[in-house]
C-alpha cells in the first residue's frame, strides 16, 4: 500500500471532520441574526478578533489534548492530568462539554427542522410569486404550528442520530467534501445578487464601518461566545475529534485554515442576507427568523428560484447534519466510555435531546410564555446561554489546561510546531486568550 497516500488521506479526512462541525447554521442562521441584534459591524469585527485571540489558540489546544491523550475526551483528560501530577477530576470538564453539546444540539435540531420545512415547501413551489409580506406571514404561521415543528424536529434528530448510531459519519464528510464547494458557490451568488439590490451600500457600511456608539459589554459578551460557537470550540467535541489527528498533521495550519474558511462563508452569508433586508426595508434585528424570510424573497427574485432555494436548503441541511453528529458524539461517547453500549448510548442521548428539543419547538406556541429563567422561555435560554457562558467557560478551563497544567515539554511535542511557534501559542493563551475570557465572560455574565 501506498503509505503517503493514505497519510494523506487521513489527514484530509481530519479537515473535513473539523470543517464538517464548524460550517453550519452558526454562519449562515445564527451570525447573521445576531449581528443583526448587535449591531452590525461593531459586532462583526470584535468576532473576527476573537476568533483570532481565542478561537483560533483555543481550538489548537482543544485538539491537542485530544490528540495527546488519543482517547474520549473525559479520558483523555484524566490520563493527561495524572500523568503530570495534577487531579483527575479535570475528567469533570469533558463531561461538562457533554452538557454543553446536549443543550446545543436541542435547539440545533429543531432550527435544522425548519430547514427541512423550508426545503419541502420549495419543492412544492410554496414561495412563487409570493411577496416579502407573504413569505413573513407564513413563516409566523409555521412557528405557530407546533406539531409540524415537533415533527421536523424529530425527523432531523432522527437522521442525525442514525448516522451516529451507524458509525458513518466518515461517508457523509466526504459526500460533503463534493457538495460544501456547491453551497459556498451559491452563497457567492446570492451575495452577488445582493451586490446588484438598492440594498447593497447600505449593506456595506452596515457590516464594515463600524459604530462604537451602541457598543456594551453585552456586545463584547455575545461577539465571544459567537466565536466559540461557529468554530465549535469549548464544549470538547473538536477534542473527541482530535484523538484521531494524524500525528505529523500541523494542528496550526488545519486550525487556521478552518477558522478563515468559516469566517468567509459567515461573511458571504451576510453580505447576501443584509442586502435583502436593506433593500426591502426590514428590519436586522428581526432575530432567529432572519434567514428563513430574507434568503426565499432572494430566491424569489432570481430565475428558477424555486429550484436554487431547494438546493440552498438542501446543502443547508447537509452542512448542519454534520455540525449536529458532531454535536452527539461526544454524548455518545461519554455514555459508552461509561461503558453503556453504543445502541443503548444512543438512544438515550436522542430520548434526551429530544425532549429537551421539543420543550424549545413549542417556545414559539404553547410555552411562549413559559420562561423559567432571566425572563427568557426553553428556545431563548438554549440558543443563549449554552454559546454565550457554557463554550467561553468550557474553552478558558481547556486553554487553562493546556497552558499551565500539561508541563511545557509534553505540549510542546503535542502541538508539533517548532519552539517559536510553541512558545508563542501558549503566550497568546496565557496572557491573552485566558484573561480576555474571564474579563469579557464576567462582564457578560453581570449584564445578563
Ligand atoms: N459550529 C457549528 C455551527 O457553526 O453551526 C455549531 C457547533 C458545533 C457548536 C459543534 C458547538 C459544537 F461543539
Ligand atoms: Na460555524
Amino acid at each position: 500500500m501506498n503509505e503517503t497516500l493514505e497519510r494523506w488521506g487521513s489527514k484530509r479526512a481530519f479537515i473535513l471532520a473539523m470543517t464538517g462541525a464548524a460550517v453550519g447554521l452558526g454562519n449562515i442562521w445564527r451570525f447573521p441574526y445576531i449581528a443583526g441584534e448587535n449591531g452590525g459591524a461593531a459586532f462583526l469585527l470584535l468576532y473576527v478578533g476573537f476568533v483570532l485571540l481565542l478561537g483560533i489558540p483555543v481550538m489548537m489546544a482543544e485538539i491537542l489534548i485530544g490528540r495527546a491523550g488519543r482517547q474520549s475526551p473525559m479520558r483523555s483528560l484524566a490520563s493527561l492530568a495524572r500523568a503530570n501530577g495534577a487531579s483527575p477530576r479535570w475528567r469533570y470538564l469533558g463531561l461538562f462539554g457533554a452538557l454543553t453539546v446536549f443543550c446545543i444540539l436541542s435547539f440545533y435540531s429543531v432550527v435544522s427542522g425548519w430547514s427541512i420545512e423550508f426545503l419541502v415547501a420549495s419543492v412544492n413551489g410554496n414561495f412563487d410569486g409570493q411577496s416579502p409580506e407573504a413569505i413573513g406571514a407564513s413563516f409566523n404561521a409555521f412557528l405557530a404550528n407546533p406539531g409540524l415543528l415537533v415533527f421536523n424536529h424529530s425527523l432531523f434528530l432522527f437522521i442525525t442520530m442514525t448516522v451516529v448510531a451507524a458509525g458513518v459519519s466518515k461517508g457523509l464528510e466526504r459526500l460533503n467534501n463534493v457538495l460544501m464547494p456547491l453551497l459556498y458557490l451559491l452563497l457567492l451568488v446570492l451575495a452577488g445578487y445582493g451586490a446588484t439590490t438598492a440594498g447593497f451600500e447600505e449593506t456595506l457600511r452596515w457590516l464594515f464601518l463600524p459604530s462604537f456608539a451602541a457598543l456594551d459589554a453585552t456586545v463584547v459578551f455575545h461577539a465571544m461566545g459567537h466565536a466559540f460557537f461557529t468554530l465549535a470550540v469549548g464544549a470538547c467535541a473538536l477534542m473527541a475529534y482530535g484523538a484521531y489527528m494524524p500525528e505529523e498533521q500541523s494542528l496550526t495550519r488545519a486550525a487556521f485554515a478552518v477558522a478563515v474558511l468559516d469566517i468567509l462563508v459567515a461573511l458571504l452569508a451576510g453580505i447576501a442576507i443584509f442586502s435583502i433586508v436593506f433593500a426591502q426595508g426590514l428590519d436586522p434585528s428581526e432575530g432567529p427568523g432572519l434567514m428563513f424570510v430574507t434568503l426565499p424573497i432572494a430566491f424569489a427574485e432570481l430565475p428558477y428560484g424555486s429550484l436554487w432555494l431547494c438546493g440552498f436548503f438542501l446543502l443547508l441541511l447537509l452542512a448542519t447534519w454534520t455540525s449536529a453528529i458532531n454535536l452527539a458524539e461526544p454524548m455518545v461517547a461519554t455514555l459508552t466510555g461509561l461503558g453503556w453500549r453504543r445502541s443503548l448510548s444512543t438512544a438515550a442521548v436522542a430520548l434526551g435531546v429530544w425532549l429537551v428539543g421539543v420543550l424549545a419547538a413549542l417556545s414559539f406556541s404553547t410555552l411562549a410564555e413559559f420562561r423559567p429563567l432571566l425572563g427568557r422561555n426553553v428556545f431563548e435560554l438554549l440558543s443563549s446561554i449554552p454559546p454565550d457562558v457554557f463554550l467561553p467557560l468550557g474553552g478558558l478551563l481547556i486553554a487553562i489546561f493546556a497552558a499551565w497544567v500539561l508541563p511545557e515539554a509534553h505540549a510542546a511535542k503535542a502541538l508539533g510546531a517548532g519552539t517559536r511557534g510553541f512558545r508563542l501559542w501558549r503566550a497568546t493563551l496565557r496572557f491573552v486568550s485566558i484573561p480576555l475570557t474571564v474579563v469579557v465572560l464576567i462582564g457578560g455574565v453581570l449584564a445578563l
